[in-house]
């Protein structure tokens, strides 16, 4: 099975320290949430787990088909090949090229390309809607469904361990909720582990298991079920505005 945790990470950018002693455990099978609001260091966690920020101390702990992984020092494409793969921010996908060719790109390390015809054939099945615009430019597409390319370029790395970085960014709250079930869907389909930072928490929750919140790089709540989460006055007062 596969789980991923860190261990008093600091990280940041040249003498600017975001992060201060992140610790975090995504046990296997888990979906988990990682609340936070603009700019308490959500995505700088993601990207140091993901190999491009390097923390200055911590460790970065992958076990993946039983193996432990030091993930610390690891490329990123490195990480990748293990079997984690990224839905960043922002969806970064390449607008001038079409859904298609996005899709290959999120295959070409070359233990994915091994995996490839079948991997757009499950793509093209889970998402109709791409199958239906294969060679549309991506940067053409609406924002709901560029995120359904991103999640499923994703995919194409045959990962074990999904990484999402704010999946809700930008779209209207009934492609949120497309969204967020999509996410739950894939990770039953592929039997998924999944790290999701979001700022929707009532979304969110819907298919979390357990969650943090991060306030200026720090945990400062951490919930072991969706009903602590719902309890935490943090959440209450941030996030559901009560
Ligand atoms: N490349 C960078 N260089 C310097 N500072 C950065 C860089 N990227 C992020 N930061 C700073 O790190 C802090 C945390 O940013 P981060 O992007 O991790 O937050 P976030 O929780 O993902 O926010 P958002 O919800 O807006 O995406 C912010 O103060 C930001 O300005
Ligand atoms: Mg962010």
């Amino acid at each position: 099975m596969n789980s991923i945790r860190t261990e008093k990470l600091c990280a940041g950018y040249g003498s600017v320290r975001i992060l201060h002693n992140v610790s975090l455990e995504v046990a296997a099978g888990e979906t988990v949430v990682l609340l936070g609001t603009n700019g308490n260091g959500k995505s700088t966690l993601i990207k140091t787990i993901m190999g491009i920020v390097s923390p200055s101390s911590g460790r970065i702990v992958a076990e993946i088909d039983g193996r432990e992984h030091d993930l610390v020092g690891m490329t990123t494409e490195e990480i990748v090949d293990l079997g984690i793969a990224l839905v960043p921010e922002g969806r970064r996908l390449f607008p001038r090229l079409t859904v298609e060719e996005n899709l290959l790109l999120g295959a070409y390390r070359p233990t994915a390309r091994k995996r490839l015809k079948d991997n757009l054939t499950y793509c093209y099945e889970a998402f109709p809607r791409l199958n239906e615009r294969r060679t549309q430019l991506a940067g053409t597409m609406s924002g709901g469904e560029q995120q359904m390319l991103a999640l499923a370029r994703a995919l194409m790395s045959s990962p074990k361990i999904l990484v999402v970085d704010e999946p809700s960014v930008g779209l209207s709250p009934l492609f949120v909720r497309r969204t967020i079930d999509m996410i739950a869907q894939l990770k039953d389909r592929y039997e998924l582990t999944v790290l999701m930072a979001e700022q929707n928490f009532t979304q969110a929750i819907r298919i979390a298991d357990k969650g943090y919140v991060i306030v200026h790089g720090e945990i400062a709540f951490h919930g072991e079920n969706p009903e602590a989460m719902h309890r935490s006055d943090l959440i209450r007062q941030h996030y559901l505005g009560l």
